[in-house]
C-alpha cells in the first residue's frame, strides 16, 4: 500500500494526504484533506459524476461503487481508505468502445429504471451480486439488493434485468424461474 504523505498548504487547518489508487483501470493521486469521502473525490475533484449522492449518510445506496470488485457506499469510504486499491464506478463498466455491460444493456431491456436517479447504484450492485453469487433465488437477489433504494418503485424490473444476466450467464432460459 502506498504511503500516505503528509502536506499542509499554507492557511489551511487541516493536514491533506496524498492518496494513490486506480479508477477505473486509471492511476490517479489526490491531495486531499484526510475526512475526504471516495464519493466526494469522485464527484468533485474526478468529475465522474455517473455515482450519485443521495442520502449522504449510508442509507439509499446511490453511491455504491466497487472496491477490488466488492460493493461498498462511496459515501461512508475515505478516500484515504482506498489507498492502494482498485475502484470501479459505472463509467468504468462501458467497454472502450461504447459496449453497455450487461447489466446495464439488461436494465435497458426490461426497464429497470424510472428517473434513472438510483440506477448506476443498482447496477453496480448488481454486477457485484452476479460475481459474489452466480446462482442467486429470486428472493436472494432481492435481499442483497436490499440496500439500494428506489423512490420511482422500478424494482420488477430491476429483478428482472438481474434475472435475465444470472440466466444468459447460467446458460438457461432468460425468465426461466
Ligand atoms: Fe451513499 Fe445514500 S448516498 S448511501
Ligand atoms: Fe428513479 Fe430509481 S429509477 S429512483
Amino acid at each position: 500500500m502506498t504511503e500516505l504523505t503528509g502536506h499542509r498548504p499554507e492557511g489551511s487547518t487541516q493536514t491533506e494526504v496524498t492518496v494513490a489508487l486506480q479508477i477505473n483501470g486509471k492511476p490517479v493521486e489526490l491531495l486531499v484533506k484526510p475526512l475526504t469521502s471516495l464519493l466526494d473525490a469522485l464527484r468533485e475533484r474526478l468529475q465522474l459524476t455517473g455515482t450519485k449522492k443521495g442520502c449522504d449518510q449510508g442509507a439509499c445506496g446511490a453511491c455504491t461503487v466497487l472496491i477490488d470488485g466488492r460493493r461498498v457506499l462511496s459515501c461512508l469510504t475515505l478516500l484515504v481508505q482506498c489507498d492502494g486499491r482498485q475502484v470501479t464506478t459505472i463509467e468504468g463498466l462501458v467497454a472502450p468502445h461504447g459496449q453497455l455491460h450487461p447489466v446495464q444493456a439488461a436494465f435497458v431491456q426490461f426497464d429497470g429504471f424510472q428517473c434513472g436517479y438510483c440506477t448506476p447504484g443498482q447496477i453496480m450492485s448488481a454486477v457485484a451480486l452476479l460475481e459474489e453469487r452466480q446462482n442467486a433465488s429470486d428472493a436472494e437477489i432481492r435481499e442483497a439488493m436490499s440496500g439500494n433504494l428506489c423512490r420511482c418503485g422500478a424494482y420488477n424490473g430491476i429483478v428482472d434485468a438481474i434475472r435475465s444476466v444470472r440466466d444468459a450467464c447460467n446458460g438457461s432460459t432468460p425468465g426461466a424461474l
